[in-house]
């Protein structure tokens, strides 16, 4: 029986029963293509299939030892990682065309190799002479690491079979392409299928497998969602362009934390790892600007402290603007409702810039009294203390919630030299040395304190 072909999302890999201009799944616009229906059949008894065999929990705990984690001696992506790389794991590094993907992954297989493992690096995208001169370049031509230039998944595998290593990259997925599967390289069929072989030879191996996923603008080529839910690991390397620095964060690990940031720099000779952060985000700070305020965030398990920074003028539309960089838009509109409804303090006529300094991007709504202190900095145009470090939860009523690891934040904060921290009643914890607390209970209570 022919079946009928299926639509796909590009960006999420959703299915649709027919073509539409927008995937309600994920929002996306004009990323929806006609795929041809995978060939399968019922599956045949005669055709040998061999047994499956169970094995009881209580066994497996005497039979096989925890994996033992391999670390690359690089600290920013061993954290990231969860203390190392696990064998037979599958791991998917997604980012934006031209972030440093390669680049972090070459000098990472190189300091894998320099630690024992076996490693070969497939590169789709670029000839093995042209991967060879980039590790030249970046100081690693003498690392024992082997490379293949290839995109046939068939031969890929068979490379692999044959060289058993202990760790294997692929870059790019969206150029791997089966030969089995009958649809354009870079289609969610072709990406979804070599990443399924791919993940399954780790398992079976014992091969760890990264997989490089470029994130794609325009829905023609599928993204690296698509495979999110078939790896152990899920991590986005992520930056601003025009920024030197470039996060790496876990978004899904099943050996270890997710939310966690390893922090790097670009530099002409490669990615340097960044083992302070803070420093490197507060560096170019203009001491004293209104609109500008620092926040003590929780990145994972470490404290990062970044600046928020916001500009409120006087809007010369009819609809005034609201433009955030690094931060949630939907956040930032209920800080301005609270503020206005709770403080009395209307945003309306008011163009609204907020930017988080430096190409970070913060999640965490322990910032909501950061965001809130540079809003109404910029409007009244009065500079906090410049030594001042701000965070707390602002629920809808205006009140202030108390946030996880306050000690931590503040031993961070005395670290770099800030002296005075406001933060919310309740919070529990005590103050390092040299830092003076101011406890407030509301909203109101921190205008009327500060403003
Ligand atoms: P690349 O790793 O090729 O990105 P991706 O694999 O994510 O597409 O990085 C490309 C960019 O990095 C390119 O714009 C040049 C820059 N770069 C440096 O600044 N220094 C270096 O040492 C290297 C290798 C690249
Ligand atoms: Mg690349």
């Amino acid at each position: 029986m022919a079946k009928s072909p299926t639509f796909v999302c590009a960006e999420c890999g959703a299915t649709h029963p027919r073509w539409s201009g927008r995937c309600d799944a994920c929002g996306a616009w004009n990323s929806i293509q006609e795929e041809a229906p995978l060939a399968t059949g019922p599956a045949k008894k005669t055709l040998g299939g061999s047994k499956g065999r169970a094995v009881a929990l209580m066994d497996l705990a005497t039979e096989e030892a925890p994996p033992a984690r391999t670390g690359s001696g690089m600290e920013e992506l061993d954290r990231v990682l969860g203390g190392g790389l696990v064998p037979a794991s599958a791991l998917l590094v997604g980012g934006d065309p031209g972030i440093g993907k390669s680049t972090l992954l070459l000098q990472a297989t190189a300091k894998f190799a320099e630690a024992g493992l076996s490693c070969v690096y497939v590169s789709g995208e670029e000839a093995s002479a042209q991967v060879r001169m980039r590790a030249q370049r970046l100081g690693l031509g003498q690392a024992p690491v082997r490379l293949a230039a290839e995109t046939n998944l068939r031969d890929i595998l068979t490379t692999l079979d044959a060289e058993r290593p202990d760790l294997a990259i692929i870059d790019s997925i969206q150029t791997m392409w089966a030969d089995n599967v009958e649809a354009a390289p870079g289609s969610v069929s072709q990406v979804r299928s070599a990443a399924h072989e791919l993940v399954s030879f780790a398992k079976r191996r014992g091969t760890a497998v990264i997989l490089v996923g470029h994130v794609t603008k325009e829905g023609q080529i599928a993204g690296p969602r698509v495979v999110e839910h078939m790896v152990d690991t899920v991590l986005y390397f992520e930056g601003e362009r025009g920024h030197q620095f470039r996060i790496l964060r876990a978004v899904k690990n099943r050996f270890g934390p997710a939310d966690e940031i390893g922090v790097f720099e670009m530099t002409g000779g490669g990615l340097r790892e960044v083992t302070n952060p803070s420093a490197l985000f507060l560096s170019d700070r203009e001491s004293r600007a209104p609109g500008a305020v620092v926040f003590a965030g929780i990145e994972g398990t470490r404290p990062v402290l970044v600046e928020f920074q916001a500009l409120v003028a006087p809007s010369p539309h009819s609809q005034a603007r609201r433009t955030v960089v690094g931060w949630d838009s939907g956040r930032l509109a209920m800080i301005l409702a609270v503020l206005e409804s709770r403080c009395g303090i209307p945003f309306a006529g008011l163009d609204v810039y907020l930017n988080v300094a430096g190409g970070m991007r913060v999640s965490e709504p322990a910032a909501d009294l950061a965001v809130a202190a540079a809003l109404l900095s910029a409007r009244e145009d009065v500079a906090l203390p410049s030594d001042m470090v701000v965070f707390g939860e602002i629920s809808l009523s205006g009140a202030l919630r108390p946030v996880s690891q306050t000690e931590n934040r503040l031993k961070e904060a005395q670290k770099l030299g800030f002296s005075q921290a406001a933060l919310p009643e309740r919070s529990t914890g005590s103050a390092p040395e040299g830092v003076s607390v101011r406890s407030v209970a509301d909203l109101t209570a921190f205008v009327g304190e500060m403003f």
